[in-house]
């Protein structure tokens, strides 16, 4: 059946057919059956309009950024600053001196836990939840042990959400910052922000949300949120790997000493001493992921274009599918059943390791990621090493849902 055809089930508002002739990867076979791509919570595909912005900065443009004074160093430096006002536009950050280009969401995190770290005593608190990526847990574990800053988290219960009086309960005096996911990589868990935000802002506790699994499922709108930092990453939304963006509230980025050194970020240097470069460049030293800034914008622009409402309700009937379309495998059992979820099932079935069954499906051409989502706690708290996670983008069908199945029944009858 042609993808179109499959597609007419989900009743989408996206034609969904086009916008899958945007993605050269998805048109192939592997191991002999059409790809059905169900990884995107790992990282998303990327459309030809990107892969097309990067080689055209490459075949045409390209330059070092900031210091040429010829023409190719200010086309290359318009673009990656264009890109820089693209993200501004599209979180609605009030100024692009708050916008800082990173590797990604880790290199974001890092950042703010060295910068805002260094500003910390022992006994101050951060304020995680049980539903952090390591990305979110590791840079504040290692500044408990370089500071003696103390770690609280947030608990879960048993549908994978945060238990919100327990959160109002661990806000004290000596807390400093609440650094929360948007969505849960690992059960697809849409966090409360608003509440979690205003219950912080009120206490004059700062907040980061860590937006890697949120910026492409949802409209995110960083003045309307009222965080103070925002990290993201551009591969889980269209765009390049290697390129990431840390927004930042320009009146606590201005308090916050540089956390790399080099060129870029200074204004003079002497042996007697430096001084800083304006925002945002402060905070970039060495020459920055130029091509990956402007991929970046690049898919910016594609995932406006199709609008992220568009792609919220059209995940949001993959996800219902999805559910209905595992609900009667036997043995199987979802992890993670929150009231408020984005287009990702976690699961195991009983007697079949995540990784064998991850095995098998790619045998079926069925693409999906089995392990501990580098969320371990998470495994740790429902007892299991691992599960098999399918995560569903904009660009996937209620037909690759039902390969997803017919997969999983012939890997039962495998195993058993
Ligand atoms: N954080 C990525 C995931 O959830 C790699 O798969």
């Amino acid at each position: 059946m042609s993808i179109a055809a499959r597609d007419v089930a989900s009743a989408s508002l996206l034609d969904v057919a086009a916008v899958r002739r945007d993605f050269p990867v998805l048109d192939q076979e592997i191991n002999g059956h059409p790809l059905a791509y169900l990884d995107n919570a790992a990282s998303y595909q990327r459309p030809t309009q990107v892969i097309d912005a990067i080689a055209h900065y490459y075949r045409h443009d390209h330059a070092n950024v900031h210091r040429g004074v010829h023409t190719l160093s200010h086309r290359a430096t318009e673009a990656y600053e264009g890109a820089r006002d693209k993200v501004q536009r599209f979180i609605n950050a009030q100024s692009r001196r708050e916008i800082i280009f990173t590797r990604g969401t880790t290199e974001s995190i890092n950042l703010i836990a060295a910068a805002l770290g260094s500003q910390l005593s022992a006994g101050d608190e951060v304020v995680i939840t049980h539903l952090e990526h390591h990305s979110n847990i590791v840079p504040w574990q290692l500044l408990c042990e370089s500071r003696g800053i103390l770690l609280k988290v947030v608990p879960i219960n048993s549908q994978g959400e945060i238990e919100l009086d327990r959160y109002f309960d661990l806000l004290g005096p000596r807390t400093r910052l609440v650094s929360v996911a948007q969505v849960s990589n690992a059960l697809g868990t849409v966090l409360p922000l608003q509440t979690i935000i205003a219950a912080a802002r009120e206490r004059d506790i700062l907040v980061l949300v860590d937006g890697a699994q949120g910026i492409a499922h949802q409209p995110v709108d960083v003045q309307t949120l009222d965080c103070d930092f925002y990290a993201f990453s551009g591969h889980k939304m269209c765009g390049p790997t290697g390129i990431g963006v840390l927004y930042a509230r320009e009146s606590i980025l201005q308090t916050l000493p540089p956390w790399q050194g080099g060129g870029d970020m200074i204004r003079t240097v002497s042996f007697s001493g430096s001084t800083w470069n304006d925002l945002p460049y402060r905070f970039e030293a060495g020459t920055p992921n130029i091509a990956g800034a402007i991929g970046l914008g690049a898919a910016i622009d594609y995932l406006e274009n199709i609008g992220i409402q568009q792609i919220a309700e059209h995940e949001r009937r993959l996800l219902e599918y999805g559910e209905a379309a595992l609900a009667d495998v036997p043995g199987l059992r979802i992890i993670g059943t929150a009231m408020e979820k984005v287009s990702v099932i976690s699961f195991d079935i009983e007697g079949i390791h995540p990784h064998d069954l991850g095995t098998v499906l790619d045998h079926q051409g069925v693409a999906i990621r089995a392990g501990h989502h580098c969320a371990m706690p998470v495994m740790e708290f429902f007892g299991v090493a691992g599960t098999a996670r399918a995560s569903f983008a904009f660009y996937n069908t209620t037909g690759e849902i039902d390969q997803l199945r017919s997969a999983i029944d012939q890997a039962i009858v495998m195993f058993r």
